[in-house]
This record gives structure tokens, C-alpha cells and sequence, in this order.
């Protein structure tokens, strides 16, 4: 009987269902999914895209013309241009709308690696994207807009449901409210990690929603302008640690200089 429930699980896992969300039916979940939020269709979110390694997802990313994606720089290493691709207009990472390559990565000329300081990279597409209900731009912020807290931001990604755990194929949001960059660099102090300048942060004290791995690059969005970039945080959904984006609007001069947008 045992042995069945296991395959039972194993199907509905090869199959992706996301609406049947017996994948973490042995974890004692919250409400589960991106963490905590709940499945969506891209033409909720169809800026959304998956930035993708040989065929493989392997970050969020944000349409911002026919030609050009916000992304994370930490999602590039060694890795060239020509391996990437990129999937627009599809609820699932693995299937459906359209795959683009991608021409050149730019990454923030001050990005640091190290405490990921101006996370934020650029891609040129090597075809133009086609718009519609599924695949569209989004506007950006201008320099120096600040959100105060508890403004309410969605974020959403095909990246693990819970921290440690497996990703789904369906595209996933969640509501995370602001956090002011003080009270942010306070709560990660006690690890040692800056939150700069060039950061900004979301999420709720309490935890239980939040992005996690594979979500980097990934679009933080308020009124419907592209304010962050999903970039790092301590575990997932953990109390006390909201997740860190990097701000569209503090390198907004660097998104000008590449694309003239
Ligand atoms: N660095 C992760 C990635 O590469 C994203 C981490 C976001 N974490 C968080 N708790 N908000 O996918």
C-alpha cells in the first residue's frame, strides 16, 4: 500500500500538475509554492520569463523590450552568451511559448560577486520577442524612487516551493510586502551580510512567503512597474529575513546606457 502511495506521488510528480499539490505531501507546509504564494498563469505575469542554461531553467528574468531581459548577474558564471535561451509566453519553464537565444549577457559593470552588490544583468536577444497576452514588456521605475514599508509587491518564479526543496513547472506568485533598507541591513547584521545601496528587500517578519532558489532574476513588481530583482536571502521564507532584490531604480542609469530604455 505503501509502495503505491509512492508511485502514485512519483506520477503526479513526472506529470507537474502543479494544481494537485500532493509533490510535498510528506513536508509539513504552510501553504506552500514560490514559498508560499500559489500558481498563476503568465498572462498574470507575462513579463515573466525563464533564463534558461543548455535547455534548462535556471533563473527568472523580466521582458523589458522585444530585444531585452532583466535578469541577475550571479545567474551568470563562466558560461557563454550562446548558451543561454531564453522562454517568454509560457506558464511552464519545460514547455510552450516562445525560446529566444541570447546574443550578449551584461552584467553591472560594479557587480560583486561577493556580498552581490549591484546584482542586476542585461540580455540582448538574438531574435525579437512577439507580444500579446502572454508575452509583454514592463515599464520600469525612474532613478531614485523609494517604496515605503509594507507597500505590497508581488514576486513570482518557477524557483524551489520550500527552502531545500523541488521546483515546480508551473509559474508561481506571491505578495511580500517592503521592507526599508535600515531595518533590513539591522536583521541580516547578525550574519554578516551588507544590504547596500544597491538592494532592496521584501518580505514579512513572520516569514512563510518569500522566493527561494531558482526565482533569481526574477521580477519584483509594484503597480505594475519592475522595482526588483530577486537576488538572495538567508534560507527561504525564514522569520526575520526577508528575501533581498537588487533595485531597478538605483542602477536605472545602467538599464539607459545598454539599452536606451
Ligand atoms: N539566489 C537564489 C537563486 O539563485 C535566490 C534566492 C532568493 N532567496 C530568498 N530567500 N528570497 O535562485
Amino acid at each position: 500500500m505503501k509502495f503505491l502511495i509512492i508511485l502514485a506521488l512519483m506520477f503526479a510528480t513526472i506529470l507537474g500538475d502543479s494544481t494537485i499539490d500532493i509533490t510535498y505531501a510528506n513536508v509539513p507546509l504552510l501553504d506552500g509554492r514560490i514559498v508560499g504564494g500559489s500558481p498563476v498563469t503568465i498572462e498574470d505575469c507575462p513579463y515573466q520569463v525563464s533564463v534558461q542554461l543548455l535547455g534548462s531553467h535556471r533563473c527568472g528574468g523580466a521582458i523589458i523590450s522585444d530585444r531585452y531581459v532583466i535578469t541577475a548577474a550571479h545567474c551568470f558564471t563562466i558560461w557563454p552568451a550562446s548558451w543561454h535561451t531564453i522562454r517568454a509566453g509560457s506558464s511552464f519553464h519545460n514547455s510552450g511559448g516562445q525560446v529566444v537565444g541570447v546574443n550578449a549577457i551584461y552584467n553591472h559593470p560594479n557587480f560583486n560577486r561577493a556580498n552581490l552588490d549591484f546584482d542586476i544583468s542585461i540580455l540582448h536577444l538574438s531574435s525579437p520577442l512577439s507580444f500579446g497576452p502572454a508575452a509583454a514588456p514592463i515599464p520600469l521605475p525612474t532613478q531614485n524612487q523609494y517604496y515605503s514599508d509594507d507597500t505590497p509587491a508581488v514576486v513570482s518564479g518557477w524557483g524551489a516551493l520550500i527552502e531545500n526543496g523541488t521546483a515546480p513547472l508551473q509559474l508561481q506568485a506571491v505578495w511580500v510586502p517592503i521592507v526599508n533598507n535600515v531595518r533590513c541591513g539591522a536583521l541580516y547584521e547578525v550574519e554578516e551580510y551588507d544590504v547596500t545601496d544597491s538592494m532592496l528587500c521584501a518580505g514579512y517578519m513572520s516569514g512563510g512567503r518569500d522566493a527561494c532558489q531558482g526565482d533569481s532574476g526574477g521580477p519584483l513588481v509594484i503597480n505594475g512597474q519592475l522595482i526588483g530583482i530577486v537576488s538572495w536571502g538567508e534560507g527561504c521564507a525564514r522569520a526575520n529575513f526577508p528575501g533581498v532584490y537588487a533595485s531597478v531604480s538605483y542602477s536605472r542609469s545602467f538599464i539607459t546606457d545598454i539599452t536606451g530604455i
